[in-house]
C-alpha cells in the first residue's frame, strides 16, 4: 500500500469519524432545544388558559375568543370541545415554511404534550383542549443542523483537498529524490536536485546535491588512479616483455649455437646430446615468444583493431578449428588508441574464457558504432556460466574482473549475460573519443 494512499485514507477515516461525532452531538443538542421549547410554549399556553378560566366566564364567546387568541401559534393548538366530544371551534398552526425531512422529524419529535380545562357552563358545558405541535420548530432547527452539518462537510472536504495537495508536494519532490538516488546509483553524479521549497526540502536537496558533487570527485580521481594503475601495469608488462626478450634471447641463441656446434661433434651421443639440447632450446624459444606475445600483444594495434582481433582469432582458430568465428567490426568505431586498446584486451578476455570455460560450436564479435558510444560483444553457445571444465584452467578469476576495471579507466560499463542457458554474451559499452576528451 503507498504511503500516499495511508496518510490519505487515515486522515479521511478521521475525518468521517469527527463527522459523525459532529453529527451525533447536533442531532442530540437539536432533539433537547426542540423538547425545551415546545415543553416553554406549551407551559406558556396552559398559564394564559388558566389565567383567562379564573376570571368570571360566563358565555362560550369568552372561550371562542381564548381558542382563537392561538390562531397562529407556532407550537400550540387550542379547540373547543363541547359535551359530545364535538370540536366547536379550534386555531391553526402558523403555516410551515419548509417543513424538515421525515426521518429528521422522527428522530426530533418529542413526546406529546395536551392539557384539557373543563369549563363548567350552566348552559353550555365544555371543555377547552391544548396540543403541542413541534413541527414548526423542527423545521427551524432543521434549518440550523443542516447549515452547521454543512459547514462541517466543507470543513472536512477543505481539510482533505489541504492535506491531499501536500502529501502530492512532498511525494513530488521524494519521487524527485529518489529518481536522483537510482541516476546516481547508476553512476550519474550529475544528478542533481532544485534546492526550492520548504527549508526540510532545501536541506535535503542541498545534502543529496554535496553527496552526489563528492561522488563525482571520488569518482573522477578513482578513474585517474586506474587510470595509472593501468599505465603502470603497461609499463610493468611491457618492462618485463622488454627483459625477458633482453635477457633470454641472447642466453637461448647462445645456447642454440653451442648445441648446434655439439650436434656436428664427432662423438655420437655428443652429437645426439646436442641435437637434443637444441630442440629444448627450440622449444622455450616458441614459448618465450608466445608469452612476449601475450605481454605485448597490443603491438598489434599498430595496424588497426580489426586486424588485431583477426589476429587474436586465427590464434584461437589454430587451436581449435571446430569453432566457426563470426566478426562485424565497424569501420571507424571512433575510439582512441586508448578505446581500442581496451576494447581489445575485452576481446581477447572473453574469446579465452569462451574456449577455456565452454565448448562452443561459434563464437561472434561485434563492435558497433553506437550514437554516443561503442559497444564490443562476445556472444558464444558454450554452455553457459558455470559450465567449468575439469582442470578449472583459471589463473585466478581475474579475467572479468580486469575487464571492468579497464572499462573503468575510461567511464565504461559492460554486462555479462547468460544465452538462455546455450551461452555467454560480454558486452561493453565504451565511451566515444567526443566523451573522453570532456572527462
Ligand atoms: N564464456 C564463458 N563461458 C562459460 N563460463 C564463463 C565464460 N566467461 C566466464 N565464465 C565463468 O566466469 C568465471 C570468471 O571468469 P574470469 O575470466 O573472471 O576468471 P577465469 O577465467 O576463471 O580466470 P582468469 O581469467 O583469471 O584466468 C570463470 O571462472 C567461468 O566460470
Ligand atoms: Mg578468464
Amino acid at each position: 500500500m503507498s504511503l500516499q494512499f495511508r496518510v490519505l485514507g487515515s486522515i479521511a477515516v478521521l475525518l468521517l469519524l469527527s463527522l459523525l461525532c459532529g453529527g451525533t452531538l447536533l442531532i442530540l443538542h437539536a432533539r433537547s432545544v426542540v423538547e425545551v421549547e415546545i415543553r416553554t410554549a406549551f407551559q406558556g399556553a396552559e398559564n394564559s388558559v388558566r389565567d383567562t378560566l379564573q376570571s368570571d366566564v360566563q358565555h362560550t364567546v369568552t372561550m371562542r375568543q381564548v381558542v382563537s387568541s392561538f390562531e397562529g401559534q407556532r407550537h400550540v393548538r387550542a379547540a373547543l370541545i363541547n359535551e359530545q366530544e364535538k370540536v366547536i371551534v379550534s386555531s391553526e398552526i402558523g403555516r410551515l415554511k419548509d417543513p424538515a425531512p421525515q426521518w429528521f422529524a422522527r428522530l426530533m419529535t418529542p413526546p406529546p404534550l395536551s392539557a384539557r380545562f373543563n369549563i363548567k357552563l350552566p348552559q353550555y358545558p365544555c371543555v377547552v383542549e391544548l396540543t403541542s405541535d413541534p413541527r414548526s420548530e423542527i423545521a427551524d432547527v432543521w434549518d440550523h443542523a443542516s447549515d452547521a452539518f454543512l459547514a462541517m462537510l466543507l470543513f472536512c472536504a477543505a481539510t482533505m483537498t489541504a492535506v491531499s495537495l501536500a502529501v502530492a508536494y512532498a511525494l513530488r519532490f521524494f519521487r524527485r529524490f529518489q529518481t536522483g538516488l537510482l541516476a546516481i546509483s547508476d553512476g550519474g553524479y550529475d544528478a542533481r536536485l532544485d534546492a526550492k521549497g520548504p527549508p526540510e526540502f532545501v536541506a535535503l536537496a542541498k545534502g543529496f546535491n554535496h553527496m552526489a558533487a563528492r561522488l563525482k570527485t571520488f569518482s573522477e580521481s578513482n578513474q585517474r588512479l586506474q587510470q595509472q594503475i593501468h599505465s603502470i601495469q603497461e609499463e610493468e608488462r611491457t618492462g618485463i616483455a622488454r627483459d625477458l626478450h633482453d635477457e633470454v634471447g641472447p642466453y637461448l641463441f647462445a645456447i642454440q649455437v653451442d648445441a648446434n656446434i655439439l650436434a656436428k661433434s664427432a662423438e655420437p651421443q655428443t652429437r645426439s646430446m646436442g641435437a637434443a639440447i637444441r630442440d629444448a632450446a627450440l622449444h622455450v624459444q616458441t614459448h618465450v615468444k608466445e608469452i612476449l606475445r601475450q605481454l605485448r600483444p597490443v603491438s598489434s594495434l599498430d595496424f588497426g583493431l580489426e586486424p588485431a582481433i583477426g589476429d587474436l582469432i586465427a590464434f584461437w582458430a589454430r587451436r581449435h578449428p571446430d569453432i566457426r568465428f563470426a566478426r562485424h567490426i565497424a569501420a571507424t568505431p571512433g575510439l582512441d588508441r586508448r578505446g581500442e586498446d581496451v576494447a581489445y584486451r575485452i576481446v581477447q578476455e572473453s574469446l579465452s574464457n569462451a574456449v577455456r570455460h565452454g565448448k562452443p560450436t561459434r563464437i561472434e564479435i561485434v563492435i558497433a558504432d553506437l550514437p554516443d558510444q561503442v559497444m564490443v560483444s562476445v556472444a558464444d553457445d558454450g554452455g553457459g556460466l558455470g559450465q567449468e571444465l575439469a582442470g578449472g584452467m583459471s589463473l585466478g578469476q581475474m579475467g572479468l574482473s580486469g575487464m571492468r576495471e579497464r572499462l573503468g579507466t575510461l567511464g565504461g560499463h559492460m554486462t555479462v549475460e547468460e544465452v538462455k542457458g546455450t551461452g555467454v554474451c560480454i558486452r561493453a559499452f565504451l565511451p566515444k573519443i567526443r566523451e573522453l576528451e570532456i572527462a
